[in-house]
């Protein structure tokens, strides 16, 4: 993939439609073969690595699970209003609260398929008796150039067992090409939870705590070149840092593990996007710098 590719890409109506809303047009387009002035303030975090201890119990962002394939005329999100930590523990309560037993990463296959078998068999909280089925992941499972993660699986993707086939998905795909990421770069796409939350609640911080081993022997086995992190839970589960979305984004963390040491860039999920086109641009921004982040 290269920055001149860029500007030869074709542009469906639909990403045309999309950089047209955000005041790019195929001028500004042509002129990004060198986009690093788009880039000038991006800091590189030092060492940003697997420090998933302190999983947050509440997010910032409406949770992807729960936002569209999201309703036309769905009522603006707003940015959640500052609460105390014993209000945000409260909003998370379990009403099902069913026990979790964290996932130990010992205890975990060192093969793919075999950890997705484990994975369809995972009973370590709550949320397999309201699954139809696990979301394991999709796309090239060997040294893709990026590994894209989402929050958790919405409603389409738990009934057909794959990742990202609503409107959000959609929307991912409209972006990833709009930014010359795709079709040119390898993809595997998964998500922080293997389940979806009943109702598409918010993930809690003991099931994120309990599912996150999957997700990390996932990146150790397929051995992406970067991640693309979507969302606040996501990133802030991965960066294992408390920080808010827009402290995660506009830099290019590193993710170290067993071996594997990535650039990781966090943006907002394509589901927030369809509530809060404002933020588009940013995200734009974001997937531009993780363009860069691979090329370097
Ligand atoms: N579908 C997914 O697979 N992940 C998300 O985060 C949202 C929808």
């Amino acid at each position: 993939m290269t920055s001149s590719s860029q500007s030869a890409i074709a542009l469906t109506a639909t990403q045309a439609a999309w950089l047209a809303e955000l005041g790019i047009d195929r001028k500004l387009l042509a002129t990004l073969a060198d986009t690093s002035a788009l880039f000038a303030s991006a800091r590189i975090a030092p060492g940003a690595g697997v420090a998933p201890v302190n999983v947050p119990s509440s997010g910032q962002e409406t949770p992807a699970s729960k936002r569209p394939d999201a309703a036309v005329g769905s009522p603006p999100m707003h940015r959640a209003p500052v609460q105390s930590v014993a209000q945000k523990l409260a909003a998370t309560q379990p009403v099902d609260a069913t026990p979790v037993q964290p996932v130990r990463r010992v205890d975990l296959p060192a093969d793919l398929a075999l950890l997705a078998q484990t994975v369809a068999g995972c009973q370590a909280c709550g949320l397999h008796a309201s699954r139809h089925q696990t979301v394991f992941g999709d796309g090239q499972t060997s040294a893709p150039h990026w590994m894209i993660i989402g929050e958790a699986p919405g409603d389409h993707d738990d009934h057909l067992g794959l990742p990202f086939q609503g409107k959000a998905g959609e929307l991912l795909s409209t972006m990833l090409a709009a930014a010359g990421i795709l079709p040119q770069a390898s993809v595997f796409y998964t998500n922080l939870l293997k389940c979806r939350p009943k109702g598409g609640r918010t993930p809690r911080a003991d099931e994120i705590q309990a599912c996150l081993p999957y997700l990390q022997q996932q990146i150790a086995l397929v051995r992406p070149s970067g991640l693309l992190v979507l969302g606040w839970q996501a990133a802030q589960a991965l960066v294992g840092q408390r920080a808010s979305l827009d402290q995660l984004r506009g830099q290019v963390h590193r993710y170290t593990d067993r071996g594997v040491d990535i650039p990781m860039v966090v943006t907002h999920h394509p589901a927030s996007l369809l509530l809060r086109g404002q933020y588009k641009a940013a995200a734009w921004q974001d997937l531009h710098l993780a363009r860069a982040a691979l090329a370097a």
